[in-house]
């Protein structure tokens, strides 16, 4: 198993992650009739525009990858210009059913969502990390997120913000095991957050 920078051609094997790993770190594959939709929102677009700043597994093929974005609020009015505006047309409202969960992707995908500005200010990058089952708990993802906060740290982000769902206990003990803090709490899940020195 080892870690190098993203390839054009890993994209698809990257959306399938996200789908795999979308219900709280387990597979998310039978939740969703899309099964395109989560990758449109957590990958396609970090890899459109911080390319540089995707890094993946690879064991013959891609197992996880890390996905940062060093600048929040420049990355959220780019896709705001351009990454959304496909997508808002090729799932208009009521594509799915009402309270399934591509509705409810549906449905945040033509809202305007945008960082808490408090959180921005001081940790202005953000990221998502998923690995497979096969690549998790040896270690790949400690050295997957370190690969990242170094690229950050060298791109200027001074600190880095990732969100987490409550039920999602195996990555916030990670998390909390890699230095990040809880910078904001609900119930649905929590802003955490460290520097990327
Ligand atoms: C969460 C995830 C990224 C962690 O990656 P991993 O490769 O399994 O974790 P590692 O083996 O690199 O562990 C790194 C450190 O965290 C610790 N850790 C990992 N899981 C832990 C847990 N459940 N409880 C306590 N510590 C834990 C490890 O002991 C290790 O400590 P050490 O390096 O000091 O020895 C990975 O399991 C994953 O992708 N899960 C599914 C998708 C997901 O939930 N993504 C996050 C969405 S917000």
């Amino acid at each position: 198993m080892i870690i190098r920078p993203y390839e054009p051609g890993d994209t698809d094997a990257l959306y399938d992650i996200c789908l795999r790993t979308g219900d709280n770190g387990g597979d998310a594959t039978d939740q969703f009739a899309d099964p395109r939709l989560l990758g449109e929102i957590f990958v396609g677009p970090y890899l459109r525009y911080e390319p540089d700043l995707a890094f993946v597994i690879d064991d013959g093929g891609p197992a996880g990858y890390v996905l940062g974005v060093r600048d929040t609020a420049a990355f959220e009015r780019v896709c705001e210009r351009e990454w959304w505006p496909p997508l808002r047309e090729k799932y208009p409202p009521g594509s799915f059913p009402a309270g399934s969960r591509d509705a409810y992707y549906v449905e945040r995908l033509h809202e305007s969502r945008t960082a808490d500005p408090a959180i921005v200010a001081d940790h202005p990058a953000h990221l998502h990390i998923d690995l497979l089952p096969r690549a998790q708990g040896r270690g790949m993802g400690r050295a997957l997120m370190e690969r990242l906060l170094e690229a950050l740290y060298v791109a200027g982000a001074p600190a880095v913000h990732l969100g987490v769902g409550a039920a999602n206990t195996r990555a916030i003990a990670f998390y909390e095991r890699l230095g990040f803090r809880t910078l904001r709490q609900s119930p649905n899940g929590r802003t955490m957050g460290r520097p990327t020195t």
